[in-house]
């Protein structure tokens, strides 16, 4: 008999504990609820992050340690091959992994890509390219309208866009509920068939903030008055997997000048190339992760704890580094296997992305000698479109740096259909060099950054001259500028934003 009331007050003792630890839950939830809704805030320049500081400190912190993820990782350095495959576009001068969001606008400025700016001459790129990389895009749509933000040269708003990517991306001033600033990205959803941002799941939200940036998009001519506004469009009407997307940019009825769609032509090849970019939202929807409904925040913004407060980290890195809380909340595994199968994921990737991009840089120098030697139209029109479709699934499968662990089936999927496009290009082009007395052309070596940016014919030197001069001249004016019209958010500039791959790497 005693034995079973001392059994008895034991089971009633760990009722009562997990009673307390599932209300402690419970209240922590409760806790982070009742900050996430409610509480009126006033925020009078919202696009400078140091004035939401003082309502949610917490936050604040972890934002600011994005700043801690500082590498440059060059990536034409590592894969020569890209500077002949995005040979006449901008890419090809200069490519960067992706590092932390605190210096979303340093590194804009640092690259070479937007050029070298001036009184006298414009930036090679519209106003566009600075749309992913700061809340001042947010104000700048709200106060000037979309074609008004969209029209004119990258410099035009070199005084106004000083702010990396912030709270007010994010969130809403008053509420501070998640918001998405960015018109494109209901506009995606609605042709897509998918339910606006305001009509989702709170779940799909914590995906949708993240997709306002990590997504591929084109940039749409659009008629503003004389000019002409490049309109940040997602090509998602026909879905949004890679082979969706690239039926979108094949079928000309798509846009206003009734043809298929290119980012740029290869200056090497010719062919007719839609560059991809960092498909991370649409790739992560396509693996087992975004099929069961994990999102974006749930591994890379984890929940942390201080005392009885639980928060959302705000510190958006590698969720590598915060395993303990991205992860072991779903996973029975060790860390260290969990590290081991990434590891596997991540290397089969980078061989096929090896195979694929060589293949297609080969192409390229391929084409470019049958025009030099006499190939006809009719003759290169079929390679050059299997290179451009080769190229868009290379592209997609790797421009998104997370896929080979967000979606391991798709991306390896895709990487093989590319490397196979490439192959079929090379087997073609041989026949058309072969007919025109080149059946042994062998293409030049490639295989430096230095050798493929020579061949893809940008005089470097040059290039990080009237850079230098742009940064000692120009930024200095811009920032001045900024400051004086109250834009700048002083307290938080502080970082030495000289680290860029033709400054000398991680100086
Ligand atoms: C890239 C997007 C993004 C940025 C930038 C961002 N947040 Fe958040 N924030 C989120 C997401 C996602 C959540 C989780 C919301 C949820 O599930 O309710 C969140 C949650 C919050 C919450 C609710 C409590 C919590 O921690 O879960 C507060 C308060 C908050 N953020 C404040 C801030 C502040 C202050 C900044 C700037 C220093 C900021 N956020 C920057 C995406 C962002
Ligand atoms: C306003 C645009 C924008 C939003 C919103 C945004 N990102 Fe980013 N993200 C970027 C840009 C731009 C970079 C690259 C910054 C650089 O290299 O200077 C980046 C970099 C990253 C990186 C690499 C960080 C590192 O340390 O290597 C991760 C991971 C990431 N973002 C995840 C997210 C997630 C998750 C969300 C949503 C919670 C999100 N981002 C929302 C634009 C955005
Ligand atoms: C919210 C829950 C959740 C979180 C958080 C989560 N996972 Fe998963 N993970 C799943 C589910 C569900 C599956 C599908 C397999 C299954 O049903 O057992 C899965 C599958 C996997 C797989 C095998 C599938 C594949 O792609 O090959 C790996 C590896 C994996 N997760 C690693 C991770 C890592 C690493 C993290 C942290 C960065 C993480 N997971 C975070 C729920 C989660
Ligand atoms: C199940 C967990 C999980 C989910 C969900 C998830 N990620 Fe990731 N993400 C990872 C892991 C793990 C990596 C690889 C990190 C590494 O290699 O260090 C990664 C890598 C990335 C990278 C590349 C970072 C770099 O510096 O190379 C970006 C960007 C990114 N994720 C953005 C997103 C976005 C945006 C979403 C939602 C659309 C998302 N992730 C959803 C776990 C996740």
């Amino acid at each position: 008999m005693k034995k079973y009331v001392t059994l008895l007050a034991v089971s009633l003792a760990a009722i009562v504990a997990l009673g307390f630890l599932v209300s402690d839950i419970g209240a922590k939830e409760d806790e982070r609820q009742k900050i996430n809704a409610g509480r009126q805030i006033n925020i009078e320049s919202p696009a400078q992050t140091s004035q939401w500081q003082r309502y949610f400190p917490r936050q604040f912190d972890g934002w600011k340690k994005t700043k801690d993820s500082r590498e440059v990782v060059d990536m034409i350095a590592k894969w020569p091959a890209l500077a002949i495959v995005w040979a006449g576009y901008p890419f090809s001068k200069d490519y960067n992994a992706p590092r932390g969001h605190y210096y979303s606008v340093a590194d804009n400025i640092n690259t070479l890509r937007v050029g070298a700016p001036s009184e006298k001459v414009d930036s090679p790129l519209p106003t566009a390219c600075w749309t992913c990389k700061s809340p001042d895009v947010v104000r700048l749509m709200e106060t000037k309208g979309d074609l008004g933000f969209y029209t004119g040269k990258w410099n035009k708003w070199g005084d106004e866009i000083v702010n990396a990517i912030g709270c007010y991306d994010c969130h809403k001033t008053d509420t501070r509920e998640l918001k998405v600033g960015r018109a494109y990205v209901d506009q995606g959803l609605r042709a897509a068939g998918m339910p606006v941002f305001a009509d989702s799941t709170h779940q799909t939200k914590r995906d949708l903030v993240c997709a306002q940036c990590h997504s591929e998009y084109y940039f749409r001519p659009t008629p503003n008055g004389e000019a002409t506004a490049m309109v940040v469009t997602l090509p998602w009407k026909n879905g949004l997997g890679a082979e969706e997307q690239m039926s979108y940019y094949n079928d000309g009825k798509n846009f206003p000048d009734g043809k298929p769609f290119k980012d740029y032509e290869n200056k090497l090849s010719k062919a007719p190339i839609v560059k991809a970019q960092h498909p991370d939202y649409e790739l992560h929807l396509s693996g087992i992760h975004g099929k069961k409904g994990v999102s974006c925040a749930d591994c890379h913004m984890p929940y942390k704890q201080e005392g009885a407060t639980k928060f959302s980290d705000h510190q958006v890195q590698s969720p590598l580094a915060t395993m303990d809380r991205s992860c072991m909340p779903c996973h029975r595994e060790s860390e260290a296997k969990l590290k081991s199968i990434l590891k596997e994921k991540y290397d089969r990737k980078e061989t096929l992305f090896g195979l694929a991009v060589n293949n297609l840089a080969a192409a390229h120098l391929e084409a470019q000698k049958a025009w030099e030697i006499g190939a006809s139209e009719a003759e290169m029109s079929a390679p050059l479109n299997l290179i451009r479709e080769g190229q868009w699934r290379w592209d997609y499968a790797v421009a998104s740096h997370g896929g080979f662990f967000h979606a391991p089936d798709e991306t390896l999927f895709i990487l093989a259909k590319a490397n196979d496009y490439a192959q079929q290009a090379r087997a073609a082009l041989k026949i058309t060099l072969a007919k025109h007395g080149a059946a042994d052309y062998v293409v030049p070596d490639f295989g430096t950054k230095e050798k493929a940016q020579k061949l893809a014919g940008w005089d470097m030197a040059q290039l990080i001259d009237d850079k230098k001069k742009f940064k000692s001249e120009i930024v200095p004016a811009w920032n001045e500028q900024a400051k004086e019209k109250g834009l700048l958010d002083e307290k938080i500039r502080d970082y030495d934003d000289d680290v860029a791959s033709w400054f000398g790497k991680n100086k």
